[in-house]
């Protein structure tokens, strides 16, 4: 994987509903950049391993893993992953069933390691198709996957606020069990990396949130 100095990376982590994807999304389009939700990259491999019928602790998951082929296919500026050229659909990716497995098996160390190479390639795949760079939303993206990001933040709100946003978007979804395990497995746990600028997103506005990055990534251009 190569990325060159003027390629930015800007590394968006968060809890659930911490408004990380409405954030990445409005910041990519402003900036002309590649947008990776690694999240949905998460509920992709789960629907695939429930589908399956494969639990977490089944000796049949190693295998799966292994023979799993990943691409990328680029819409509106965001990835989107293919496991064998398939996608899942929203509905599918934001079930309860997926909800309530997801963290389970983002917990995995294996399943960490087939994501991670891959979540690292996707600058080559935003290189390809004409993007100067990315934005890239997350829980150990600024901390693990892009250490070196040229921007990193971590966005939180108070959990009435973020519960109130899943329930406006219709979904359910026990997001403080979810932050909880998230933020506890022993393999890159959910964390404000050193050195990430902090963000309450639920004393903000999206525009202020957005334009909050975007002196950031002003401040910090190669010369
Ligand atoms: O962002 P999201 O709520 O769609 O993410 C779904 C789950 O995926 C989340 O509970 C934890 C996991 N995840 C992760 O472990 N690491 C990432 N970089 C992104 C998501």
């Amino acid at each position: 994987m190569t990325t060159t100095p003027d390629f930015l990376v800007i590394a968006i982590d968060g809890g659930a509903a911490s408004g990380k994807s409405t954030t990445a999304r409005k910041l990519a389009e402003e900036l002309d950049l590649m947008h990776v939700d690694t999240g949905s990259y998460y509920r992709s491999l789960t629907a695939a391993i429930l589908e399956k019928g494969i639990n977490p602790d089944d000796s049949r998951l190693e295998s799966f893993l292994d023979s799993a082929s990943l691409s990328t296919r680029i819409g509106n500026r965001s990835g989107t992953l293919l496991l064998e050229g398939v996608s899942f659909p929203q509905e599918v990716l934001r079930s309860e069933k997926v909800n309530a497995n997801v963290s389970s098996f983002a917990a995995l160390p294996m399943v960490r390691k087939k994501l991670f190479d891959y979540q690292r390639n996707q600058v080559l795949v935003a290189q390809e198709n004409g993007f100067s760079g990315l934005v890239m939303e997350g829980r150990d993206i600024g901390s693990v996957i892009f250490p070196d990001a040229r921007v990193r933040v971590f966005l939180h709100a108070d959990p009435a606020v973020r519960s109130s946003r899943r329930a406006a978007q219709g979904e359910n979804d026990a997001i403080e069990a979810r932050d909880k395990t998230d933020s506890t497995r022993a393999t890159a746990p959910l964390t404000c990396p050193d050195g990430a600028t902090s963000i309450d997103t639920g004393s903000s506005t999206v525009e202020e949130v957005v334009e909050l990055i975007s002196q950031l990534v002003q401040s910090r251009q190669t010369p």
